[in-house]
């Protein structure tokens, strides 16, 4: 290895930790249920009310979605699946139907935040230690390299983690955002 840096400072590491796993602590905290129930019927409810509930009613249940019915925190996260593919239609912009008024810029970011950040809920609260998972997004050679090519030395921080397994393909993805992204595109 060459010594890029003259003067590789511990100080760089301690810093550089942080940055490199901001993710991880994020991780930690989804926000909690109580306030994504709160949430709901202030930010959630009026978009769905003024764009999708007059199709997607208990009446009129196209495409045998009722929205409507979403009154309760217990009602919310019964169906996971049901704000998987409402948060594909509205980022593929399949939904509303090209017909209907469409959902503004804002709107749609509001609406879209709001399931995301519901589905990391509930993820985490499915998902065993996430926190180990999380951090090792990065393989453990990628990651001894990063630092390595950041401070100038051969460090190889994760001596103390455990051993990549076969799966880090797929554990790659588990961050808050992605897996969404993995589970959606299993559902179908
Ligand atoms: C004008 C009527 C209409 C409006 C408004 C409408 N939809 Fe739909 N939606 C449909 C129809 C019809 C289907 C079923 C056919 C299809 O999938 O294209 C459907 C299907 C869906 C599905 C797929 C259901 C499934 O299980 O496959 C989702 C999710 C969905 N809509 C979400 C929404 C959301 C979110 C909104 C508002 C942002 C919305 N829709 C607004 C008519 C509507």
């Amino acid at each position: 290895m060459t010594q890029r840096n003259s003067r590789p400072s511990l100080l760089a590491v301690i810093f550089l930790f942080p940055l490199l796993f901001p993710i991880e602590s994020l991780a930690k905290n989804p926000t909690p249920f109580e306030e994504i129930s709160k949430q709901y019927p202030s930010t959630t409810l009026p978009i769905l009310q003024s764009h999708c509930i007059k199709c997607h009613n208990q009446d009129k249940a196209r495409g045998d979605l009722d929205l409507e019915r979403m009154a309760t925190l217990t009602e919310l996260r019964r169906e996971p699946r049901i704000w998987q593919k409402v948060l594909f239609m509205i980022e593929n912009g399949e939904m509303p139907p090209k017909k209907s008024k469409q959902l503004s810029t804002e709107e749609n970011e509001t609406l879209r935040a709001w399931i995301v950040s519901y589905l990391d809920a509930e993820s985490h609260a499915n998902a065993g230690d996430p926190g180990r998972v999380v951090m090792r997004r990065l393989t453990n050679a990628e990651l001894d390299n990063t630092i390595r090519d950041l401070t100038g030395i051969d460090l190889r921080p994760t001596r103390e983690f455990p051993a990549d397994s076969a799966g880090v393909e797929e554990t790659e993805h588990r961050r808050p955002g992605c897996i969404v992204e993995l589970r959606r595109r299993r559902s179908g």
